[in-house]
């Protein structure tokens, strides 16, 4: 528990996240998700789960890390992963790729229906980007079935995601054309804008941890999974990289965030562009 000064309860603002407390959050954050948090994100760790310690009351990181491994309903535990990822996106981020799906990928999809999967999706502008991507050069009359899946780990995000409300601010990458074809101005609140139901509708959200079990089936023409390996080993990279390249068609595109790359090619990818990848083989 907290300090006691004059009988109030007085949380210690001041709190020493050990090294065996560092390591402690390291290897349950890096056993769950594989987030590999380095040294240098030890100032990190401290800060953001300090406000947490503040909420609880509680005036020691050990006392916080044996609350959370005694929460038999691992709200707490959630809440931590929650806190410790980090969630930075923005529309038509590293735009090359969405160029890229606009003049290559959508004008060879035919009539079949458009199976997409963006993986680490955060509060949904990549799947939005997607979705208003593929809106934008389908015609009238070609309509095929689309399902876009978007998945993240972080239920914080993916609430936001759900409800499809950006400020403007957020909105700074969306071209203008997009913005006014695809959004709606909320009424409430002016300075936001609402996602229209016939972009939303594309999108199925929902929590999945990448180093679990993936329910889905594919095969999908498109996995974007950008700037979410990055936080991880070498190891639970390659391995994600060769579950990616199992549900993705042959001739499917596999896009990662421009610091990120696919070393391990001899698994059947080659290089399109810079961070985007196409499956060779079947
Ligand atoms: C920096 S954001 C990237 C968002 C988007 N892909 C982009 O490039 O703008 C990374 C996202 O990956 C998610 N993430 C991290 N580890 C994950 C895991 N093991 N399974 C699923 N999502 C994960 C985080 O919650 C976060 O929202």
């Amino acid at each position: 528990m907290g300090l006691i000064a004059n009988g109030v309860h007085k949380v210690n603002n001041k709190a020493d996240l050990t090294e065996g407390d560092f390591s402690r959050v390291r290897k349950m954050v890096y056993d769950y998700c594989g987030i590999n948090l380095h040294d240098g994100k030890k100032a990190l760790v401290r800060g953001r789960l300090m406000k947490r310690l503040r909420n609880l009351q509680l005036g020691s990181f050990d006392e916080y890390l044996n609350y959370v491994d005694e929460d038999s309903s691992h709200k707490e535990f959630l809440l931590l992963i929650d806190i410790l990822t980090t969630n930075k996106t923005s529309f038509f981020r590293e735009s090359s790729h969405f160029d890229f799906v606009r003049d290559e990928v959508i004008p060879k999809l035919g009539d079949r229906p458009v199976k997409w999967w963006s993986a680490g999706c955060s509060s949904g502008e990549e799947p939005v980007t997607m979705a208003v991507t593929l809106l934008n050069e389908l015609s009238a009359v070609r309509q095929p079935p689309v399902k876009i899946l978007a998945t993240d780990l972080s239920t914080e995000v993916l609430h936001t995601a759900k409800k499809g409300i950006y400020t403007e601010d957020k909105l700074e990458g969306m071209p203008k054309h997009l913005l006014h074809k695809y959004f709606n101005k909320e009424t409430t609140d002016k300075t936001s804008y609402r996602v229209k139901p016939n972009v939303q509708k594309l999108i199925t959200y929902g929590r999945l941890n990448l180093l679990g079990d993936w329910p889905m089936k594919g095969p999908f023409q498109i996995i974007m999974c950008r700037n979410v390996m990055i936080y991880f080993d070498k190891g639970t990279q390659r391995r994600l990289v060769e579950r990616f390249y199992s549900l993705l068609e042959p001739g499917g595109y596999l896009f990662v965030g421009h610091s990120e790359s696919v070393t391990n090619k001899e698994i059947g990818f080659r290089t399109i562009q810079p961070a985007a990848y196409q499956k060779t083989g079947v």
